[in-house]
This record gives structure tokens, C-alpha cells and sequence, in this order.
């Protein structure tokens, strides 16, 4: 009897049928169109020109799931089911979404037999060119992308501000800062300390209004370039949030040295990441590997990482329950 409960386990663990139907759901935004009273299966079809019988097919298994219920003339949204309206406002539309940037670059998981075989990023194998390509070419994709990475850390800056004594700095670069959510924060936090912000367009745009919006003009520059390219140079600190588990090694080195070459000599470079081993969920580090060719690098690899640019890891922070955050400092400044 145990072996039938564990097949049957197995099977619901890797069944693609519900994920699919939860994420097709969303696409077509079938939780917001049946909120209220609901609508029959012709009506939603002709509105959706999709196919009757497959869309009941779907409204079935969305009923097994509590996502709609049954009524004398169709299907309504459930509570439950309003978690996936687009008003919910807890980040799940845009992790879903067929056509948001992660719920898209989540179907590069069908590839992810490449990514073991070659180690590499199945997300062009895909789609043609890399996840940043894509942003670039479709801004949908890049609105959705940055909306879901001020919503993730929406519970977490406190915490990333009370939890490291950032006060000895006066001068951060935040390189890769997105909308700068978390620069403002701090910022915030420390009347005194000075902020520049290095980001891709558009979204270092973006960032400009988050400090105008907190009054943080007159202490923050905003620099819309790459950070393959030089950093601003001579700050004191230069923060890396979730940036280096988006690359590769080669990449990765290759950030670190623009840190390096841009650092005050009493500079350092802190890192603040879902550290593998400590802090890092599996799900995620296999979402790393698949959408960027990048993972959850475990402390020693970060030192292996570091070493050849004179980085010698100094201390190491629980900031939140998924991140801790590394702090480098240069081998020269002992
Ligand atoms: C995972 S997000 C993290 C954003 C921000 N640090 C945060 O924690 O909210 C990675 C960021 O790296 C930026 N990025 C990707 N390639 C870049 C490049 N070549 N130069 C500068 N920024 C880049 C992306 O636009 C994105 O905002």
C-alpha cells in the first residue's frame, strides 16, 4: 500500500496538467472574468474565441482545483481562485502569466534536460536569445520583470536595512540596482550616505522616479549602462543584490573585476544573495541554472569566485530568511 501512496505521489508531484492549467487560466484571465456571478462556458468562449469544449475541459480542472466552482449556468471564482485575479496584488499574475516575463522564461524548464547535459541556460534554446535580450526587445517583458522584483522584496528591505551596519559608508554603487528600491531604503535610513545606481534602460529610468518619489535627488545619481562596463569609480562600497546568481562564472568574473577596478582601496564589494547551502531553496537554484545559466553559489565557491580578484571574504550576514549577505574586502586592505 505504501509503494501505491508514493506512485501516486510521484505522479501528482510531476503531472504538468495542473501547473499548465493554472498558468493558462491566468493567461486568459479567467479569475477575473468569472469574479461575481460567473458566465456560461459559450459566453466566456465567444468573448475569448477559444475553443468550447477544451475551455470547459480547463474550467473542470480548474473546479477539482477550488479555483472555480460549478453554477446552475457556468463557473464562478472561488476566494481561493481570487488569489489569481490581477488586482491581488501578491505577485502570483506575473509569476504565471504565459506572456509576463516570469511565467514565460518559467517554460524554459521543458529544456531543462539541456541545461544538465551542458550546464548552460535553457531559456535561449527556447527562445532564440537570453532572458536580458528578451527584456530588452519586449518592453511588456521588462514591466513585468521589474514589478515582480520590487514586489519580492517588498516583506525583505527592512530587514536588509536593519540587518548590516551599512552607517559606515558614505558613498554606495548599487550595480544592477533595478528600480532601486532597496538603494532608497537605505538611503532613507542614512541621511549622510550618498547613492549611485548603475542599471539597463529602462529601468534605470525607473529609478530616478523611486528617488525623486523619496526625496533623494540631491544624494543619488542614476547611471543607465551596463555594468560589463566601468563602475562609477572611488565609492566605498559596491552592493551586489541578486546579481551575481544570474550569471555564469565567466560573467560573474567579469562583474567582479569592473567592482574591483572601480573600488576605493578601502573599498568592498557585499553581496547579498540566497547563499546555496544556507539560505537557498533547490526550486530556485534549478530556476537560476535554467533561466540564466546561473546558480545559489555555496560560500566556498563565492571565495573561489572572489580570490583571483584580491577578494578575501571578510564576514558573513542572515539579513532575511532567504538571504545572507557577503561582505568582500580587498586582499590589499588588510
Ligand atoms: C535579479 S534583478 C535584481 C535587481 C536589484 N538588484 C534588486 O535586488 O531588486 C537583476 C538586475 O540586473 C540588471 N541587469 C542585467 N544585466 C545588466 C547589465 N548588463 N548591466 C546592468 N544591469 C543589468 C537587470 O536589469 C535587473 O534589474
Amino acid at each position: 500500500m505504501g509503494r501505491k501512496d508514493d506512485t501516486d505521489s510521484i505522479r501528482r508531484k510531476a503531472g504538468l496538467a495542473t501547473p499548465m492549467a493554472l498558468r493558462v487560466a491566468v493567461t486568459l484571465e479567467l479569475p477575473d472574468r468569472l469574479l461575481g456571478d460567473g458566465a456560461s462556458v459559450d459566453e466566456l468562449a465567444v468573448e475569448l474565441t477559444v475553443a468550447p469544449v477544451a475551455l470547459e475541459l480547463l474550467l473542470g480542472h480548474l473546479a477539482t482545483l477550488g479555483v472555480v466552482e460549478r453554477t446552475a449556468t457556468g463557473y464562478r471564482t472561488t476566494e481561493y481562485g481570487a488569489n489569481l485575479c490581477a488586482d491581488a496584488n501578491n505577485g502570483l499574475t506575473d509569476l504565471l502569466h504565459l506572456d509576463a516575463a516570469g511565467g514565460r522564461a518559467e517554460m524554459a524548464f521543458i529544456e531543462l534536460a539541456h541545461s544538465i547535459a551542458t550546464g548552460q541556460a535553457a531559456y535561449p534554446r527556447r527562445y532564440g536569445q537570453d532572458f536580458w535580450a528578451d527584456l530588452a526587445e519586449y518592453p511588456h517583458l521588462r514591466e513585468s520583470f521589474d514589478r515582480q522584483m520590487v514586489h519580492r522584496f517588498r516583506e525583505q528591505i527592512p530587514q536588509i536595512v536593519a540587518g548590516f551596519d551599512w552607517s559606515r559608508f558614505s558613498a554606495i554603487v548599487d550595480v544592477g540596482g533595478g528600480q532601486g528600491s532597496v538603494l532608497a531604503a537605505i538611503l532613507t535610513a542614512h541621511p549622510r550616505m550618498h547613492g549611485h545606481l548603475v542599471e539597463l534602460k529602462p529601468t534605470a529610468t525607473q529609478a530616478r522616479c523611486t528617488f525623486s518619489a523619496h526625496n533623494l535627488d540631491e544624494r543619488t545619481h542614476v547611471t543607465a549602462s551596463s555594468f560589463f562596463d566601468p563602475l562609477p569609480a572611488g565609492a566605498e562600497a559596491y552592493l551586489l543584490v541578486d546579481i551575481l546568481h544570474d550569471w555564469d562564472d565567466e560573467h560573474a568574473h567579469r562583474i567582479l573585476s569592473r567592482c574591483v577596478e572601480a573600488a576605493h582601496p578601502a573599498g568592498r564589494v557585499l553581496v547579498i544573495e540566497p547563499v546555496g547551502g544556507l539560505r537557498a531553496a533547490s526550486e530556485f537554484n534549478l530556476a537560476m541554472l535554467v533561466m540564466y545559466g546561473g546558480r545559489e553559489r555555496q560560500i566556498a565557491e563565492f571565495r573561489a569566485l572572489a580570490s583571483p580578484h584580491g577578494l578575501v571574504l571578510d564576514t558573513v550576514t542572515d539579513l532575511t530568511d532567504q538571504r545572507c549577505l557577503l561582505e568582500f574586502k580587498l586582499a590589499a586592505d588588510q
